[in-house]
């Protein structure tokens, strides 16, 4: 596989940490923007846990991707107190923009859209995250430019 010694490197610099398998997938995603069935094999190996281990790690963090994301990710808020804002509105709109549905991205990997449910800014919706900014009372606008 391609990079194996550098994803096992970066990998195997978390021994030791608290929280390692996590910071070590923290990791691949920073480096590689998604996590590949051998980043899974890779984690599970240095850590000695299973891939299902790994595979439940991944799937219960929305930090986490299997798939790949657009250098810009953009993620909207879809639970109760932003819905009860607009965040489905907002969220139709900037869909419409991008040409996107929720978890989906544009072919040139310029653009993601994922929904979350709840980025604890519940009284100041909609909320909204680009990349890794947290966005308030979220506009199209916002989202958009
Ligand atoms: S419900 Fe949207 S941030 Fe909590």
């Amino acid at each position: 596989m391609e990079n194996d010694s550098a994803i096992r490197e970066l990998v195997s610099a978390c021994v030791g940490q608290t929280g390692a398998p996590v910071t070590a997938l923290r990791k691949i995603m920073a480096t590689h923007g998604h996590i590949t069935d051998e980043h899974v094999g890779i984690v599970a190996d240095v850590f000695n846990l299973s891939r299902a281990d790994v595979r439940g790690i991944v799937s219960f963090y929305s930090d986490f991707s299997t798939t790949p994301r657009g250098r810009k990710h953009i993620r909207i808020c879809q639970a109760e107190a932003c819905q009860a804002v607009g965040c489905r509105g907002l969220t139709r709109e900037v869909s419409a923009a991008l040409g996107l549905g929720l978890g989906e991205t544009s072919e040139d990997l310029a653009v993601s859209l994922e929904g979350v449910y709840c980025l604890g800014l519940c009284a100041s919706g909609p909320s909204a995250m680009v990349n890794e900014r947290i966005i308030a009372h979220a506009t199209r606008e916002d989202l958009l430019q």
